[in-house]
């Protein structure tokens, strides 16, 4: 007998986090405990090109993941769409106890739904729908014109057992309704990663590659990540944070590691002229130049050690800002909110949004200031993979009285209902 916990990844976001629960899960089955669990793995390929997937697989020690589904990107509804029509059948076939889901993004609340409109029947001979677990519960940045914010709130509605990384998500989910007894403070997984990783990455070569090494020391330099498309898509708007970064790279090396969508709508909006390709055969030294040398999308490894030697990160992303709060590297948030709040008060991150004078003065304050020493937010201590798998295994399921399947299930498991 055995748990049969199904979890999902499905964008780049979502595989740190994953890393932190598959090891979890190892350690303990490693311990011989007397309920081991099985635990599936399932690619929706909502990211799919080797540098936004392929990479973090090798670089986090993932496991082959057992189903990969291929949907690849198209608008929010149609890959929501596919990635539900997709996971239904999944389901049916694996039928789990426990469905995990990470994160914000599309495949998170698209297999959230499925989820829990999706039923078997047990030896029992009762419906059985899996419990929904969603990891980094209850994050809000009160704008719901990003997507993201809408697949946190309606996850979160539809989850079973919620757990969540900050003090503010335990709120926010208490004043939507959440009974206490459904919200575990477990702290954040993917904090345990970067903590495992950490000594790994100082082994990576990316600072030498990008000639940001002078006499055996790291030079100052900044790093810039953008990709929302409240800043990416609108070409005047884009411009004119471009023409900040700019600035900026005058003062010290920007580097820029592009995600596709930022890099497509670079090209549509011919704004070639304020970069350096670094894809170029032997690039020119920095100093003989300004402008935003443009790299592909990083190896979590590589990301992780170019981040931890920087003197400034400039971001739009979520997960950065959490991140750069433990490396005690100063975040420039090109946001108006943040969902993380914990990243203010007690971390790095200062929020700047989308203006120019804005970027550059803040830009300006932290290069010439005195860089103030984070704390470290509660229970990010490397372990919150660790509660989580506790409160599954010994807490919730056992006083549930979740029914496991039996053998006869397990055997029943047919390859031909494999999905497309
Ligand atoms: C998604 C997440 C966002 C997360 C981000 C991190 C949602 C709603 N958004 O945004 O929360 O911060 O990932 O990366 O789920 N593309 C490629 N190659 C890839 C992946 C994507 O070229 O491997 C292209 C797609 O074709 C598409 C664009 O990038 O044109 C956007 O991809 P999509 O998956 O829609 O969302 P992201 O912007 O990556």
């Amino acid at each position: 007998m055995a748990i049969k916990i199904l979890s999902v990844v499905g964008a780049r976001p979502n595989f740190m986090k994953i890393a932190a629960i598959c090891e979890a899960v190892r350690e303990y089955n490693a311990s011989g405990k007397p309920l081991p669990i099985d635990h599936v793995l399932v690619h929706t390929g909502q990211h799919y090109d080797a540098n936004m997937s392929d990479m973090f697989f090798n670089d986090l020690e993932l496991p082959t993941p057992s189903l990969f589904l291929g949907v690849g990107s198209g608008s929010h509804s149609v890959q929501t769409a596919k990635i539900m029509e997709s996971f239904e059948k999944v389901l049916l076939v694996e039928k789990p106890n426990v469905v995990i889901v990470v994160g914000d993004v599309n495949s998170t609340v698209a297999c959230a739904l499925v989820a829990k409109k999706t039923s078997w029947t047990v030896v029992t001979e009762r419906d059985f729908i899996p419990k929904l677990v969603h990891v980094e519960a209850g994050l809000r940045s009160f704008d719901r014109s990003m997507p993201e914010e809408v697949n946190r709130i309606v996850t979160d509605a539809l989850s079973d057992i919620l757990f969540t990384t900050e003090e503010s998500a335990n709120q926010n989910l208490k004043r939507e309704g959440v009974p206490d007894e459904k919200i575990h403070f477990v702290g954040n997984v993917m904090i345990d990663t970067l903590l495992r990783y950490r000594s790994k990455a100082r082994e990576s070569t990316i600072l030498k590659d990008l000639q940001l090494f002078d006499k055996d020391q790291a030079r100052p330099y900044a790093i810039l990540t953008l990709h929302r498309p409240a800043n990416v898509d609108d070409p005047e708007t884009l411009t004119k944070m471009l023409d900040a970064f700019l600035e900026i790279s005058r003062d010290m090396p920007l580097v820029f590691p592009a995600h596709p969508r930022t890099l497509k709508q670079i090209q549509e909006a011919d704004l070639g002229d304020y970069f350096v390709d670094h894809f170029m055969e032997r690039p020119e030294p920095w100093d003989s130049r300004v402008r935003i040398r443009l790299l592909p999308p990083l190896g979590y490894l590589d990301f992780l050690q170019l981040m931890s030697m920087a003197q400034v990160v400039l971001t739009d992303s979520g997960g950065i800002q959490e991140e750069t709060t433990i490396l005690g590297v100063p975040c420039i948030t090109l946001r108006d909110n943040t969902e993380r709040p914990v990243t203010l008060t007690d971390g790095t991150n200062v929020l700047v949004g989308s203006d120019c004078k804005k970027i550059i003065e803040e830009f300006t304050r932290v290069v010439k200031g005195q860089r103030e020493i984070p704390s470290t937010p509660q229970l990010w201590d490397g372990h919150a993979a660790k509660r989580i798998i506790r409160v599954l295994v010994e807490g919730e399921l056992g006083s549930a009285g979740l029914p496991l399947p039996s053998q006869a299930d397990a055997i029943s498991k047919i390859d031909s209902q494999q999905p497309d």
